[in-house]
């Protein structure tokens, strides 16, 4: 019988491609895909661990494996990616799941392979995590599952520490592929039929600082400059690195999408500082001016973090005040969790946990009616749309447009992967309803 594997991931789109990579090592070991563990031979978590919640989630659901491990004895069981890389974890998940077979970090993902064939031939548990990053490694066969859309990194690691932040201490030192690879990369996806390219990294604006390689806008540009009709995204932006250059290369091609998304944090100068985030208010604002200047139209989104330590009402007040100056058009809010490790979990004045609940309301509030505002503003007009999946419960296609506002409509033909254009009769919060013109 076929040899199945099943992949939880947690976290951001970094690890979403990384389990893409994990899934081309176990089909290269002859595995199949499956929609559930209990249909599964191997099983592998990919954990995040930015925030507490992703990691108690992960314990949760490797917890409620053991049941099924002690029914099912040749299951394997690997655990990986950022919650084993942090000092000490490999061997408290260890300790605390002593069925998991495999325990391995985010530098040597690329040998989950070996790890699940020295299992294989009887050893008892693979437990290995290497401290330092290591060469950049090329030619894998990520086993792709988002068509069409798909993802590309180009940097690994981050220099940034900022203080709340333990990806540094996970990811390691900013990394960059060389250009080459990255646009051979890019080429064959586009060849392949791919229509959206995600470039990937934490920080995409520092891109191959420090080489002789050729910086973020020139790659952006070269990557647009290949022939085939296909949209162009990268994330994350660290706004200190926002250049001029860079909204100059977004305006230099359509295939470039008009939406940037440019993490905040606060908008408060005294937490930004404290976060250690290298600019001011008014430092964001003038790098918003800039992309607006070369890009009016873009979209911009952004990350918010309320409740870091020390933080009072004035600067909470100086978010929301920010928030409503920059208008974005989408914002994901977090709650500032503490990470064993950085800078900010020995600061004192944590804020409480009823203050950050607050708070949180608050400003979801006022990102729901911003994001409403810009849905609105959309209908009685026709957009271009890339059809991306279907949805059953709708029963309706669903895609993207350019700004990245999800439409649903109608078809009665399968249209995944196709751009098509939607006049939009309804907004609904965050989506758009409407149909193919
Ligand atoms: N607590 C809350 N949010 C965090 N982020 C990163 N670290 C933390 C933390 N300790 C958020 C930031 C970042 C996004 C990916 O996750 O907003 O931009
Ligand atoms: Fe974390 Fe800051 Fe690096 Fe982003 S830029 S990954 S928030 S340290």
């Amino acid at each position: 019988m076929d040899k199945r594997y099943h992949i939880v991931t947690y976290g951001c789109q970094m690890n979403v491609h990384d389990s893409e990579r994990i899934a081309g090592m176990l089909s290269e070991l002859g595995y199949s895909s499956c929609d559930s563990m209990e249909e599964a031979d191997v099983v592998v978590f990919n954990t995040c661990c930015i925030r507490e919640n992703a990691e108690n989630h992960a314990y949760g659901n490797i917890g409620m494996l053991k049941k099924l491990k002690s029914a099912k004895r040749d299951m394997i069981i690997a655990v990986g990616g950022c919650m084993p890389q942090q000092i000490g974890k490999a061997d408290i998940l260890h300790k605390k799941f002593p069925y998991v077979d495999v325990i391995f970090g985010t530098h040597n993902l690329n040998k989950l392979k070996d790890y699940i064939l020295e299992k294989q031939s009887g050893k008892k548990s693979v437990i290995e995590i290497f401290d330092s990053e290591g060469e950049i490694v090329e030619g894998e066969h990520p086993l792709r599952t988002s068509y069409p859309n798909a993802w590309i990194n180009i940097t690994y690691g981050c220099n940034n520490f900022c203080s709340y932040c333990i990806v540094p201490y996970v990811r390691g030192r900013e990394r960059s592929r060389r250009s080459e690879n990255v646009i051979e990369e890019a080429r064959s996806l586009v060849s392949d039929g791919y229509k959206e390219l995600t470039l990937l990294g934490q920080n995409v604006n520092s891109y191959a600082n420090g080489s002789d390689d050729i910086r973020f806008p020139a790659l952006l540009e070269k990557i647009a400059a290949i022939d085939g009709k296909f949209r162009l995204r990268f994330m994350t932006s660290h706004p200190k690195d926002f250049s001029e250059e860079l909204a100059k290369a977004i305006a230099s091609d359509r295939k470039i999408c008009h939406c940037v998304h440019l993490p905040v944090q606060s908008g408060s100068d005294r937490i930004l500082k404290a976060m250690n985030r290298k600019y001011t208010s008014a430092d964001y604002l003038k790098k918003i001016e800039i992309l607006k200047k070369y890009v009016p139209d873009c979209a911009v989104t952004t990350d918010l973090i309320v409740g870091f330590p020390g933080e009072t009402d004035e600067d909470f007040k100086a978010t929301l005040n920010l928030v409503k100056e920059v208008g974005y058009s989408s914002a994901f809010t977090f709650v500032y969790s503490k990470r064993e490790g950085t800078v900010a979990a020995k600061m004192p004045d944590q804020v409480p946990e009823e203050v950050c609940k607050e708070r949180i309301i608050e400003l979801v509030a006022l990102v729901n009616s911003l994001t409403r505002e810009h849905s609105a503003k959309y209908v009685g007009k026709t957009c271009e749309i890339l059809c991306e999946g279907y949805d059953d419960k709708r029963g309706l296609f669903l895609g993207r447009d350019e700004y990245g506002r999800m439409g649903y409509f109608a078809s009665e033909k399968n249209i995944i992967g196709e751009f098509v254009n939607m006049f939009v009769e309804e907004a609904n919060g965050v989506s758009l309803m409407g149909k193919i013109v």
